[in-house]
C-alpha cells in the first residue's frame, strides 16, 4: 500500500552548456530523495529537465552557427547520459519546446489573463542576459573598465525593454506573499534563505515583465501571439508538465500530485521560486508546494564553480576515478545541503578512505571474510533467545531508522549519511570488542560466535539499506552478496530495517573489496 504520492523536482537547466559539478549536486540531491521515498512506500514522481527558450540560449546558438532548436536538441543526450551515468531515477524529463509544455504555458497564462492578473505595459531597466534578469539601476555594480555589471554573474548588462510588453501584477502580491511565509515557515528552507526573502519582499515588489516582443524564441502568449513568453514565466510551469497539467492523456494525476513536496533549487534561484512561483500560484488560486530548498554552492577555491569560468570538471571525470556510488556520497555527505561548500580532489579521497574503504567496505570484507572463515560462507542459525538478547548492534539500530527519517524528509542528506555510518564504526568496533577469533578457538564459545557473526551481517544488511539512496549500486551487490532480493524492490524501509530480518542459511559471497583504497597522489585530476 503506497503512503501517498511524493512529487519534487530539480530546477529546469538551461542548455546553454552541458551539465557539470553543479548541476550534478540539486540532481543526485532529487535522486536521492526519489529512491529512499520510494523506499519508505510513496509513489515518486521526479521532475527534472532542460529549460530551451529565452535570450541566453537563443544567443548560445546563434554563436554555434545553429538554430536554437537543433542546439537544444543537441543538448538533450549530454543532459540525459549524464543523469544516466549518475543513476538518476527521474520519473519526467521536460523539455520547455514540447508541445506538451508549451500547452501548460498557454493554458496557465490564458487563465490568469481571464482572471485579470495581466495588463500590456512598457519597462525600460537593465537586463542581464545570463540570469534572464532585470536589475534597479542601484543594485548595479561597476567592473574594472567602468562598465556596469549584474551584482550575480558580474557579466555587463544591457539596456533592455522600452517596447510594449505584458506585465503580472506582482506587486500586489507583497502582503499576501508575506502572510504566507509567516503562516508557513517551512516554505523557504534553510532559515538564512528564509530571512534573506522576506527582507527582499519587505522592501516592496515590482510588477513584472512576462512577455518578449522582440524576438520569438519562446511560447506565444495566448491572448497576444505577436508576444512569447518570458523564460521564467515560461519554465517554471515545467514543474507542472512534469505531473501531467494539461495533459489529456495523464488526466488527473495533476490533481493527485498538486503541490509538490519540494522544489530543489540552487541559492542563485530561491527568488524565482519563493516570490514569483507562489505568486503565480496565489493568481490561479492554486495551493503552493511545500518547501523551496534553497542550497548553497559548490566552491572550488573559495569561488562558486560554474560551467563559464571554465573550472567545470565533468561529472564523468570524477566517475571514472571514484565511481558512480562514491562520487554520489561525497556530494551528499560532504557538502551539507544549505550551506556551500568547497569541494576538492583531495577531500574527496579523504572521505572515499575513511568513511568508504576503511569503515563500511572494511566492514563488509572482514565480516564477509568470517562468514566463509568459520561457517562456510553461510549467515549461521542463531537461537531465538540470542536473537531476542539485548546486543549494543541492535539497540543503536533499533533508533537509526526514526532519525534517518527525519534527516531526510528535511534534505538533510549529511545527517543521513552519518546515521548509516554511525552504525558502521559500532559494528567495527563490536568485532573487535567480540574478538570472534578469540570465540573461534573452542567448542564452549560456538553459540556466541554464531551470535556475534549473525549480529554482524545483520547490522550490513541493515546499514546497505540505509546507503541504497546515496549509493545504489555498492548496496544492491551487498544484497546480492547476502543472497537477498533485489534491494530497489523494498517499499517499507522501516519494516526492512527491523532488526532480525536477515534468514540463517544465507550463502555470504566475500567478493572483492567494495571501494578499494586510493592514493591520492596517484590521481590525475584536479577541481579548478
Ligand atoms: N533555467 C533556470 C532554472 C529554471 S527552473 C524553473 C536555471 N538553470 S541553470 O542551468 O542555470 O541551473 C541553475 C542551477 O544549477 C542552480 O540553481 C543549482 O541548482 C545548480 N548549480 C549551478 N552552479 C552551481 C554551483 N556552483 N553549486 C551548486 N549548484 C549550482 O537557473
Amino acid at each position: 500500500m503506497s503512503k501517498g504520492t511524493y512529487s519534487f523536482t530539480t530546477p529546469i537547466y538551461y542548455v546553454n552548456a552541458a551539465p557539470h559539478l553543479g548541476t550534478a549536486y540539486t540532481t543526485i540531491a532529487a535522486d536521492t530523495v526519489a529512491r529512499y521515498q520510494r523506499m519508505n512506500g510513496y509513489d515518486v514522481a521526479f521532475v527534472t529537465g532542460m529549460d530551451e527558450h529565452g535570450q541566453k540560449v537563443a544567443d548560445t546558438a546563434a554563436s554555434k552557427g545553429m538554430t536554437p532548436q537543433a542546439w537544444c536538441d543537441s543538448m538533450e543526450s549530454a543532459f540525459r547520459d549524464t543523469w544516466d551515468l549518475l543513476d538518476i531515477t527521474y520519473t519526467d524529463f521536460v523539455r520547455t519546446t514540447e508541445p506538451r509544455h508549451a500547452r501548460s504555458v498557454k493554458q496557465f497564462w490564458q487563465d490568469l489573463y481571464d482572471r485579470g492578473w495581466c495588463y500590456k505595459g512598457s519597462y525600460e531597466g537593465w537586463y542581464c542576459v545570463h540570469e534572464e534578469t532585470y536589475y534597479a539601476e542601484g543594485d548595479l555594480e561597476k567592473n574594472d573598465e567602468g562598465e556596469l555589471v549584474c551584482p550575480d554573474c558580474k557579466r555587463p548588462v544591457q539596456k533592455a525593454g522600452g517596447e510594449e510588453n505584458w506585465f503580472f501584477k506582482l506587486s500586489e502580491f507583497q502582503d499576501k506573499l508575506l502572510a504566507f511565509y509567516e503562516e508557513n515557515p517551512d516554505f523557504i528552507r534553510p532559515e538564512t534563505r528564509r530571512n534573506e526573502i522576506v527582507s527582499f519582499v519587505s522592501g516592496g515588489l515590482k510588477d513584472l515583465s512576462i512577455s518578449r516582443s522582440t524576438f520569438d524564441w519562446g511560447v506565444p502568449l495566448p491572448f497576444d501571439e505577436g508576444h512569447v513568453a518570458y523564460v521564467w514565466a515560461d519554465a517554471l510551469l515545467a514543474y507542472f508538465t512534469g505531473v501531467g497539467y494539461a495533459d489529456p492523456e495523464r488526466a488527473g494525476e495533476f490533481d493527485e500530485r498538486w503541490p509538490m513536496q519540494y522544489h530543489f533549487v540552487g541559492k542563485d534561484i530561491t527568488r524565482f521560486h519563493c516570490v514569483i512561483w507562489p505568486a503565480m500560484l496565489m493568481a490561479a488560486g492554486l495551493p503552493i508546494t511545500h518547501t523551496i530548498f534553497g542550497h548553497g554552492f559548490l566552491l572550488t577555491k573559495g569561488e562558486k564553480m560554474s560551467k563559464s569560468k571554465g573550472n567545470a570538471l565533468k561529472p564523468a571525470d570524477l566517475v571514472s576515478v571514484f565511481g558512480v556510488d562514491a562520487y554520489r556520497y561525497y556530494f551528499m555527505s560532504d557538502v551539507q545541503f544549505g550551506h556551500d561548500g568547497s569541494i576538492s580532489i583531495e577531500r574527496m579521497v579523504q572521505v572515499y578512505n575513511a568513511d568508504l574503504a576503511n569503515t563500511w567496505g572494511n566492514l563488509c570484507s572482514r565480516v564477509f571474510n568470517m562468514t566463509t572463515k568459520y561457517f562456510e560462507g553461510s549467515v549461521p542459525a542463531v537461537s531465538a533467545e540470542a536473537l531476542a538478547a539485548a546486543n549494543p548492534l541492535r539497540a543503536l539500530s533499533d533508533e537509526l531508522y526514526a532519525e534517518y527519517d527525519r534527516c531526510l524528509a528535511a534534505a538533510d542528506f549529511t545527517g543521513a549519511a552519518a546515521a548509516a555510518q554511525k552504525l558502521a564504526s559500532r559494528v567495527n568496533l563490536y568485532v573487535e570488542e567480540s574478538a570472534p577469533w578469540n570465540l573461534a578457538k573452542s567448542e564452549e564459545t560456538a553459540d556466541e560466535l554464531a551470535a556475534v557473526i549473525y549480529n554482524a551481517l545483520e547490522a550490513i544488511r541493515i546499514i546497505a539499506l540505509y546507503l541504497a539512496p546515496l549509493m545504489p549500486n555498492t548496496s544492491a551487490e551487498v544484497f546480492r552478496r547476502l543472497s537477498l532480493g533485489d534491494i530497489v524492490a523494498v517499499t517499507d524501509i522501516e519494516a526492512a530495517t527491523t532488526w532480525g530480518g536477515l534468514p540463517a542459511g544465507n550463502a555470504v559471497e566475500t567478493g572483492d573489496p567494495l571501494f578499494p583504497r586510493l592514493d591520492a597522489a596517484a590521481i590525475d585530476l584536479s577541481i579548478e
